[in-house]
């Protein structure tokens, strides 16, 4: 399956949830068995042979395909979550995002220094969420760091934020 047949398949929501946002909605792309199967397949080719121990995935969409990622890459799950959703001692990096103010949090001994870490989320548009999620898993000294995204959203300029030796990678892109 080509990349613009899974592009194709992400559904445009224009003034969602705001007016002036074009929201990408992946529930058509993950519906779909075969295209699910594609995704899961490129992110598995992308990743398998870094050493990855542990996917971090930002909530919540980026807990659609961490978990399974994590199962084919034989690492473990870290979720990185919400304020107030993570029962044990946290560390948290408040943000901007595309459209207003948040924080996220994970649990503090969820990554070590021998972890080679893979985050994932969905999305990349203003970048506010994942220069956060980096920053906390930076803290906690681990080993090396990939990021990706299922979707880059390139006139926001997002990867700007992210210093050019950062491994950040894409799947589908739009302007
Ligand atoms: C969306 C999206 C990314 C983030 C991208 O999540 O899933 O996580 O925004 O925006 P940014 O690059 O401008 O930071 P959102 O916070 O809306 O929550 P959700 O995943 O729970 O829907
Ligand atoms: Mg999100």
């Amino acid at each position: 399956m080509s990349i613009e047949t899974l592009t194709a398949a992400v559904r445009n929501i224009p003034d969602f949830p705001i007016k002036g946002i074009q929201f990408k909605d992946i529930t058509t792309l993950f519906q779909s068995p075969s295209h699910l199967k594609e995704l899961s397949d490129i992110l598995y080719e992308k990743y398998k042979n870094k050493g990855i121990t542990k996917v971090v995935g930002i909530e919540s969409r980026g807990f659609f395909l961490g978990p399974q990622l994590a199962v084919r890459l034989n690492a473990g799950f870290v979720p990185i979550r919400k304020p107030g959703k993570l029962p044990y001692k946290v560390i948290e990096e408040r943000y901007t995002k595309e459209y207003g103010e948040d924080a996220i949090q994970i649990h503090e001994d969820a990554l070590t220094e021998d972890d080679v870490v893979l985050i994932h989320d969905d999305l990349l548009a203003t970048g506010g969420t994942m220069v956060a999620a980096h920053k906390l898993v930076k803290k906690m000294g681990v080993k090396k760091v990939y990021i990706n995204f299922l979707i880059e959203l390139e006139a926001l300029n997002g990867r700007s934020l992210f210093p050019e030796e950062v491994e950040l990678e894409t799947i589908l892109k739009f302007e």
